[in-house]
């Protein structure tokens, strides 16, 4: 047997919080932040990237609180290459047991041309924020952003002036998904190889999705000699997301015979954590998703299932306990107590106070009455929902008729509580969600612009919970609402009205760099 504690030590380094929330419609609240934060330090992420504190009040407090708030994870601050950037960051961090400032500057050709520096003065300008950064804090990592499509000969440069001014992480991003395996592990190798004092800091590998290659690039800039690996939950990020954690970690694990690395993951918690940021980003997990897609451990054909009866080994290559996926998907119908459902949200990894516990028992019984067997998904569905009124939405659905047939236009009859002011309406619309939505709009008269409207049944069957996410933008400001009932137009009306609660929250609050985070890295320099 292999003797695992000789191995080395790979950091998984999570950045759902700042780059994964960057994905437009991804933007999160306050107490999801801290919900993900803490299942984050929880399950053994070594260092989590918690935000970007000069982009607005509200990341700043997320961070702060954030710092406050870990174990024993390392909390990071995102910064660009400037003092104000880097102080605002450190301020958010500072009262974290591990904190760490991370500051980036874009290093090729392309980024140069926009912050309009030449090679020297860039690199002056790394050695002057690097250092800074350093006094404030001793665990500083640099970025040359697009590293990848950087020139050899400057990479190596910059990231020799970034270690002689006290970094002790240096992050090579392929910020654009770009590169591929081979390549991947050949910087890595040739920074090592030529760059003074690299094997005296830590190099990090982060990669973006877009050729579809983000996992498989991490992995091979691991065998060059990276020992940090950024990455998010379900690969959340910015266009097609970044290296997957749940990939990476479980990879490692499965195929440790040939990738012999350790991290410190708790990978029972995986599935929770999956569940978690999904729900609080509105972005559904595909189907087929590696680790924790729906049909990961699902065996429909006959050969298949046959097999796995027999020996589980025949078809897979991992436990669905692994990753914390219960073996047996234990029903939970009308007659099943309170004591059942807090044993079983406890299996599923939600530890629940009496209230809580009580709130969603409520729910629970009013939903089994309307649907005969309640699956490990329609709980989780029910605490989402469960948690989002309990934010004090001010907007509130009380009451959803629709009529509807063959014959347009179809009607909604709604009531919607405001601010505790009950109002009614019956408006038309072509089809029953679009009379819903319009009713919404008369009651609610806004100019948010609906991005996107999205259903997903929660389990099979005709009497199965709809799950509808809808993501909507005013004046740049970009959020999700969600909700889910065994009526699809119900949960319609219901997740629009959480996107508008969502927006009236982002409205109150100040945000005075809210550009930063709009325009990507707008003046990364
Ligand atoms: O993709 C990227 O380059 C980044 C940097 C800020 C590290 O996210
Ligand atoms: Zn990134």
């Amino acid at each position: 047997m292999t003797d695992t504690s000789k191995q080395d030590r790979v950091l998984i380094f999570d950045t759902t919080l700042r780059d994964g929330e960057q994905s437009p419609g991804a933007t999160m609240s306050h107490d999801e932040k801290m919900q993900i934060a803490e299942l984050l330090d929880e399950m053994g992420v070594d260092i989590i990237e918690a935000g970007f504190p000069i982009a607005s009040e509200g990341d700043f407090e997320a961070v702060s609180d954030i710092a406050k708030l870990a174990k024993t994870s390392t909390i990071c601050g995102l910064s660009r290459a400037n003092f104000k950037d880097i102080d605002r960051a450190w301020e958010a961090v500072k009262h974290a047991k591990s904190p760490r400032i991370h500051t980036f500057i874009g290093t090729s050709p392309l980024h140069r041309d926009i912050t309009k520096l030449t090679q020297d003065e860039m690199a002056e300008r790394i050695h002057e924020t690097v250092t800074h950064a350093r006094n404030l804090c001793d665990n500083v990592q640099w970025s040359p952003m697009d590293a990848t499509r950087t020139e050899h000969d400057y990479l190596c440069r910059v990231v020799e002036i970034a270690i002689k001014a006290g970094a002790t992480t240096i992050n090579i991003p392929d910020t654009v998904g770009y590169t591929a395996p081979r390549e991947s592990a050949d910087l890595i190798r040739m920074l090592l190889e030529k760059v003074p004092g690299a094997d005296e800091i830590v190099f990090a590998t982060h990669c973006h999705n877009d050729l579809g290659m983000a996992t498989a690039n991490a992995l091979a800039a691991v065998e060059a000699g990276a020992r940090q690996i950024e990455c998010t939950i379900n690969g959340l990020g910015e266009r097609a997301g970044n290296t997957a954690l749940e990939e990476v970690v479980m990879a490692l694990r499965v195929r440790n015979d040939i990738m012999p690395y350790q991290t410190g993951i708790d990978t029972t918690k995986i599935m929770k954590a999956s569940r978690l940021v999904s729900t609080v980003s509105g972005f559904p997990v595909q189907y087929n998703k590696a680790i924790v897609g729906k049909n990961a451990f699902a065996h429909e054909s006959g050969i298949h299932q046959d097999g796995v009866l027999k020996n589980a080994e025949t078809f897979e290559i991992m436990k669905p306990e692994d990753i914390g996926l219960t073996a047996t998907n234990l029903v939970m119908g009308k007659h099943s107590g309170r004591a059942a459902l807090r044993s079983k949200l406890s299996e599923l990894g939600y530890e629940l106070a009496d209230n809580q516990l009580q709130d969603v028992f409520v729910r629970f019984k009013a939903l089994a009455d309307r649907k005969k067997e309640v699956y490990d998904d329609d709980l989780v569905a029910l605490l989402r929902d469960t948690a989002s009124e309990a934010e004090n939405e001010r907007i509130q659905v009380k009451f959803l008729r629709v009529i509807c047939g063959t014959e347009a236009p179809q009607s909604a009859d709604l009531i919607l509580s405001i601010d505790g002011e009950e109002k009614r309406v019956t408006s038309t619309g072509d089809g029953p969600v679009d009379a819903a939505f319009n009713a919404v709009k008369e009651l609610f008269p806004h100019n948010a612009r609906l991005q996107l409207y999205q259903v997903h049944a929660v389990t099979e069957g005709t009497d199965a919970q709809a799950t509808v996410s809808v993501r909507m933008e005013e004046d740049g400001r970009i959020v999700t609402g969600q909700s889910s009932d065994t009526d699809t137009v119900v949960a319609s009306a219901k997740a629009y009205v959480n996107a508008l609660n969502r927006l009236l929250v982002r409205r109150t609050k100040t945000d005075p760099d809210a550009d930063v985070k709009q325009v990507g890295y707008k003046d990364a320099g």
